[in-house]
């Protein structure tokens, strides 16, 4: 089992040729033989590309045919002897046939599965998040503190044990999937996760099915009863609808103040993360104070198992992450 290579390809967290590092490191050490032997193919193939859960909740298949592609130029550089076996026919067909398959107008649905172990388990558990390109639609794609909200979320479940939560433009859904997780022994009693688009809406309730999840959707203009499901996902324009009629004992929040337009609407917060561009958080800064609220980091206080993949974190095209807990106590209290 190369359970590291089968993370960082299902994750989809891995650029190729650190992929392929991971793979010859792991491969060595469990099998101790060469990567570039026959064997080493097969089970590259076998156990990380054609891995069944990568088929059923596939990464982009860009990502794949490049994976691939990269493998096969290794071996190829090592025809000086040293690659005695040549390349697997297997490898190519499949390599082959993917480049024919490729959907490459950057609409194509792709996923990211994650796996970790909550506190005190040690089975792993995972979450599959289906996702398309960032350009396509921000509430449809994977952002950094989207990331660290999930990860302070499963890191302190005590917080948020039992309670109800909403959370303001929750995007492809990960806050919802922690808080609700079949495996969290601390789950959240019901949790509203809102947006304004009905297309992320709908994601968002694919994405909380995939994992199990009990979800009611509603759509914009929809009036529904809501039955009893401990997950609600719910038509929500932050600047037009006021929260407070959902009584949530929290709120969460996890990169909406990337837009100053959207600000105001946004002060009624107690928990959020955001810190992208300097001036945009400043602006939220000042909104806040002149609002009498407090916004407090609270990022290095709260202990944050890294569950997910951190290369756009470290970045400094990113910026610097940060999670805050916003409201007119500190979240202790
Ligand atoms: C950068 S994404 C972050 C998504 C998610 N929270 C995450 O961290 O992965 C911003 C989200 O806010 C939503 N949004 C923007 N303006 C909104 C508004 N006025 N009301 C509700 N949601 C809004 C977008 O649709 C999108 O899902």
């Amino acid at each position: 089992m190369l359970r590291n290579t089968l993370d960082a390809y299902r994750s989809y967290s891995q650029q190729p040729n650190q992929l392929l590092e991971t793979f010859k490191d792991e491969y060595l050490k469990q099998v101790g033989a060469n990567w570039m032997s026959f064997e080493a193919q097969q089970s590259f193939l076998a156990l990380v590309i054609q891995d069944y859960k990568a088929i059923q909740f596939p990464v982009p298949s860009t990502y794949t045919t490049k994976c691939l592609k990269y493998y096969i130029e290794l071996i190829e550089k090592c025809k000086d002897g040293a690659n005695e076996d040549g390349i697997n026919d297997e490898l190519i067909e499949e390599y082959t046939r993917r480049v024919h398959e490729q959907v490459s107008d950057g609409l194509e649905t792709s996923h990211r599965i994650f796996a970790f172990k909550f506190d005190g388990q040690n089975d792993y558990s995972e979450i599959v998040i289906r996702v398309k390109q960032r350009f396509v639609n921000v509430g449809l794609s994977m952002w950094e503190s989207g990331y660290l909200l999930g990860e302070f979320i499963l890191s302190n479940p005590d917080l948020f044990h039992n309670k109800t939560c909403i959370e303001l433009g929750s995007g492809i859904g990960l806050s919802g999937i922690c808080l609700l997780h079949k495996n969290n022994p601390k789950p959240a009693r019901k949790v509203y996760l809102t947006d304004y688009q009905d297309v992320v809406l709908s994601n968002c309730n694919e994405n909380l099915k995939i994992n199990d999840i009990d979800t009611m959707l509603i759509l914009e203009g929809q009036d529904a009863i809501e039955d009893g499901k401990s997950a609600v996902i719910k038509h929500l324009d932050w600047k037009e609808n006021n929260v407070s009629e959902f009584n949530a004992d929290v709120l969460i929040a996890a990169d909406v103040a990337y837009d100053i337009d959207v600000i105001e609407g946004l002060v009624n917060a107690y928990y959020a993360i955001a810190k992208r561009l300097k001036t945009t958080f400043e602006y939220f800064q000042k909104e806040c104070e002149e609002d009498g609220i407090t916004i407090t980091d609270i990022t290095e206080q709260f202990r944050m198992a890294e569950v997910f993949p951190y290369q756009d974190k470290r970045s400094t095209k990113f910026g610097d992450v940060r999670l805050y807990s916003i409201g007119l106590s500190t979240i202790n209290e």
